[in-house]
């Protein structure tokens, strides 16, 4: 039976602090499939990830099909804004959830994943991670500080997690990030820059796919997920209608899961997909490929009754 097999392999996946988010059901199917799994969290968040984990509070979404929990290997601090600890301000560095965490930066947790695994100990990399602090401004009246930093975390990130990382990739290794559809089509309300992050995101992932491919011989790609009610996208405020318009109007009228964006990962970080680089897959029940709504189920092509 062709199966996705990926014992012996270690995934490092960035952008990871609850248990709603895409990053956790994408660490939970490699898990599944049978990697070991590192995060990256950030540090206003990882307190609380922390207790949650502690408490057994998460004991539910992380026990596997085979039995057993998905224990962390290790959970790493992260802020994907910084290169390096002397890119951060002294400030924040000294700041309450920042100043007992170490390196957060970038380099920083290539350093330790280094220091933990060796120079070759990585074979997978998921950068699950988006900010846009004025993510609920159009875009025209975005500010110039509010774009670039959404630019900064959403999409540069990815760029430097491939440059840092890539050197520690066992011969196979794959990226993977995570886009969406306001790249390439208007969504209003996905305002501050956040479209313009994943459309550089997404012309990234091919560049990078040439670049590290060929220096590093590893894959990137991304994946264009459906709206899910995660507590980032929670933040922008209309993710429920998001939610519902996207089931009604899309070609398959099922609920959209966070794991259906965990499955498909697994494959494409797995040798299966070892002819795909450069590419972004749509995870979203087909909506994308939509030119016209159906303005509510059922009244063009029966998407509640499946009819044509
Ligand atoms: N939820 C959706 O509808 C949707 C749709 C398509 C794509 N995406 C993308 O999926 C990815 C994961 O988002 P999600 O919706 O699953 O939400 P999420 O809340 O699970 O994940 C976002 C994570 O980013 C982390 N983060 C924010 N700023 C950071 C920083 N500076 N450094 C490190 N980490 C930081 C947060 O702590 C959080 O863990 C993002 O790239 C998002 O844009 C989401």
């Amino acid at each position: 039976m062709l199966a996705i097999d990926l014992t012996g392999k270690r995934a490092l996946v960035a952008g990871v602090a609850d248990d709603a988010g895409f990053g956790f059901a994408i660490a939970k199917a490699l898990a599944e499939a049978g990697a070991s799994i590192c995060l990256g969290s950030w540090p206003p968040a990882l307190n609380i990830f922390e207790t949650l984990l502690e408490r057994g509070k998460l004991d539910a979404s992380l026990t596997l099909s085979r039995g057993g929990k998905l224990a962390f290997e290790r959970i790493y601090p992260l802020d994907a804004a910084f290169d390096t600890l002397e890119d951060a301000p002294a400030e924040l560095r000294e700041s309450k959830r920042y100043r007992e965490r170490g390196d957060f930066s970038i380099r920083g947790m290539a350093d330790r994943l280094r220091q933990d695994f060796g120079d070759q100990g990585l074979d997978i990399v998921v950068h699950s991670l988006a900010n846009g602090p004025e993510v609920k401004r159009a875009l025209l009246d975005t500010s110039r500080k509010g774009y670039l930093e959404a630019v900064s975390v959403s999409a540069y990130s990815n760029l430097a997690l491939v440059r840092e990382l890539a050197p520690l990739m066992r011969a196979g290794g794959a990226f993977l990030s995570l886009t969406y559809l306001a790249s390439e089509r208007v969504i209003p309300g996905y305002g501050g820059g956040m479209s313009s992050a994943k459309a550089a995101l997404e012309s990234d992932t091919r560049t990078l796919a040439w670049d590290a491919g060929r220096r590093f011989g590893v894959r990137v790609n991304t994946i264009s997920a459906g709206p899910l009610a995660s507590r980032a996208a929670s933040a922008i405020g209309l993710i429920e209608r998001m939610v519902q318009y996207v089931k009604a109007n899309a070609p398959l009228p099922r609920d959209f899961e966070a794991m259906d964006v965990g499955h498909a990962a697994a494959f494409l970080v797995s040798p299966l997909a070892a002819g795909i680089t450069g590419t972004v897959v749509y995870v979203d029940n087909g909506f994308h490929s939509m030119g016209m709504a159906v303005q509510g189920p059922g009244t063009v092509g029966g998407a509640e009754s499946g009819s044509t």
